[in-house]
């Protein structure tokens, strides 16, 4: 959730973290600070605010030097004040710290350092650490006199990590040897950036991309020494590891705004291309199917599979309900779909041909982490649908399926919706023509997903209305969202999508349970988001409409072209590409992404950053 970076080199290094912050700010922007060291004077700043109040008080109180670190902040203990603000100093300021995640001892570590002397500022668990690295160092110093001073600093970190119970990455940077800075991760990522007579540390990619195109990311229980010059790798039981340098595929101009005013909509105006490049190269014409290079499952044994069980959170969720509905009619195996948080502690029976699919964005949250964890211990396939080359989940997942969408930034997820129910659309594609589906019926719906990319972008033409229509709505305080079969679960996102970054209650039904309790609801001044597209339910969804119209509630419809009928009815409509029923999410949910995003912004809400969110929720 925090975000972390770490630079050491040639390069002024607050410019560097400042630009490291402002590209992780998506994943925690309650407080930000920076600790920086010119070799003699080691100086923190750090404010409650977004990266940009600390780069003003930056501008009043200038730091310098090659070597530092930086937080931006998502508060989990204590709350969001300067004082809790990180970097936190340890000792007497021999040390500093910045710490992601969660130590669930601190309390008790904290009552120990007490007795011993030290002082505590702030109200984090992090300052327990920072204590306990500078307590540990004087330690090592006292005894280890042969030590050099990467073993003494080494060891002080080791030691400390010894005694947490949690979990956290970190970055730790010595006042007294500047020339090096010590990462340890257990359950929040880190990644090292190597380049030439400089090396950085940072939660994720986004700092490092521009600077440099080699990466090793840690795994648990992994402690990193970074020097300018070089990095040793450590694991705390094996020693010593060779690292495994990756490369990194992003370029400056995926993580940048462009001309538009928002990430959030930008992501929603790149999904055509993010569908095709999710499509890109799975589509075997010839035997009717699609493809995939990383499931690292033979045919045989993706055959036993008799049943399937999606597990994620939050936007992911949603996307696992489309596939439920998706896999179920084209493989006729059962599925599940189960909230990670829950699946992760409920202890469900899952036979041997179970196969679980944890479905994540950044590959980093913690409950699909575990939830995935726990069936891979229970001895399952676990394979990963994954946005984020390199997260976690992606390298502990048996095999699976990347997103292909770039970086998603803003902290409403959008494009990567989209490409997981590509994703799993490929999917059901596949598995379904290993068993009852026919070349006839494969060939029929490879040349419908073909459409979509297209039918998306035509789509996006209705932004124009969808502005008019979200200055008429966007006062009201209570929305509902209603559709059934595929477009239920779109229903759920685009109620979560309002809430999430307009801060307007709204809630997400299947159209017909809507008799079942939110009816109660309905008047004037409740308007209600009626996803009314041509299928086999249609007649269905329009008789729920006139429910609503009869107890005068405002309804929005989403319908395809040239429905008079739902035209009449609904006080406003939104028509979209027909497609096949088992396709319409990718299209009716784009007016849902850019109905939120208007009525977020008539109101003046953060669109990208809404108040207490974080695009990655790497604790429990
Ligand atoms: C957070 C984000 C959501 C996201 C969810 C799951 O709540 O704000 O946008 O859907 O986490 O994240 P994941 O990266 O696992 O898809």
């Amino acid at each position: 959730m925090c975000g972390i970076v770490g630079y050491i080199g040639h390069r002024d290094a607050a410019e560097f973290l400042i630009e490291g912050l402002r590209r992780l700010e998506y994943r925690g922007y309650d407080s930000a600070g920076i600790a920086v060291s010119d070799g003699a004077r080691l100086q923190v700043r750090k404010t409650a605010g977004r990266v940009d109040d600390l780069r003003r008080l930056l501008e009043k109180h200038p730091v310098s030097g090659n070597v530092g670190i930086g937080h931006t902040r998502w508060a989990t203990h204590g709350e969001t004040t300067d004082v809790n603000a990180h970097p936190h100093v340890g000792g007497n300021g021999e040390v500093v710290l910045v710490h992601n995640g969660v130590i669930e001892n601190y309390v008790t570590l904290r009552e120990q350092l007490q007795q011993l002397g030290f002082v505590f500022r702030s109200d984090t668990d992090s300052e327990v650490i920072a204590h306990l690295v500078a307590q540990n160092l004087r330690e090592e110093l006292k005894f280890s006199e042969k030590l050099s001073d990467r073993q003494l600093c080494l060891r002080a970190v080791e030691r400390t990590v010894e005694q947490l119970h949690g979990t956290y990455g970190l970055v730790v940077l010595f006042r007294d040897y500047p020339e090096m800075l010590i990462g340890a991760r257990n359950g929040s990522p880190l990644v090292v950036g190597i380049g030439r007579n400089e090396h950085m540390i940072a939660s994720d990619t986004g700092p490092l991309v521009g600077y440099t195109e080699e990466v090793v990311y840690l795994d648990d229980r992994e402690i990193v020494l970074v020097t300018a010059d070089d990095f040793e790798l450590y694991h705390r039981e094996e020693g010593r590891q060779t690292p495994s340098v990756q490369l990194l595929q992003q370029n400056v101009d995926d993580i940048e705004l462009g001309d538009y005013p928002h990430y959030m909509l930008k992501e929603i105006f790149e999904q055509p291309t993010t569908l095709q490049n999710c499509m890109r190269g799975r589509l075997n014409e010839d035997e009717a199917t699609a493809k995939f290079g990383g499931l690292n499952m033979e045919p045989i044994e993706l055959r036993r599979i008799d049943r399937i069980v999606l597990t994620a959170c939050g936007t992911s969720w949603h996307a696992g309900l489309v596939g439920e509905y998706l896999l179920e009619e084209f493989t006729r195996i059962p599925v599940e779909v189960e909230y990670a948080s829950e699946l992760r502690y409920r202890n469900p029976p899952l036979s041997e041909t179970t196969m679980v699919f944890a479905i994540t964005q950044s590959g980093e949250t913690a409950d699909t982490l575990a939830a995935m964890r726990e069936c891979k211990r229970k001895g399952h396939p676990t394979l990963a649908i994954c946005n984020v080359v390199g997260s976690t989940i992606a390298r502990e997942a048996d095999g699976g399926i990347y997103l292909h969408a770039g970086p998603e930034i803003g902290v409403a997820s959008t494009k990567a919706f989209t490409s997981q129910v590509m994703a799993l659309t490929l999917l059901s594609l596949y598995l379904g023509r290993m068993r009852h589906l026919s070349y006839g019926a494969g060939k029929r719906m490879i040349a419908a997903i073909k459409a979509i990319p297209g039918q998306v972008q035509e789509t996006l033409e209705c932004y124009e209305q969808i502005k008019d229509i979200a200055r008429r709505y966007c006062e009201f305080e209570n929305f509902l969202y209603l559709g059934r079969l595929y477009n239920f679960p779109v229903a759920l996102e685009g109620a979560l999508k309002l809430k999430e970054i307009s801060y307007i209650h709204a809630e997400g039904y299947p159209a017909a349970e809507m008799k079942h309790g939110p009816i109660a609801l309905i008047d004037e001044s409740t308007p209600s988001v009626v996803i009314a597209t041509r299928s086999g339910v249609y007649p269905k969804v329009v008789s729920n409409l006139e429910e609503v119209k009869a107890r005068r509630g405002p309804v929005i419809a989403i319908a395809n072209p040239g429905d008079q009928k739902v035209a009449a009815m609904a006080d406003d409509v939104i028509f979209v590409p027909e497609v096949e029923e088992y396709l319409q999410p990718l299209v009716t949910v784009i007016p849902l992404q850019l109905l939120a995003y208007e009525i977020a912004v008539l109101r003046g809400c953060n669109v990208d950053r809404p108040r207490n969110l974080a695009k990655s929720v790497t604790v429990e």
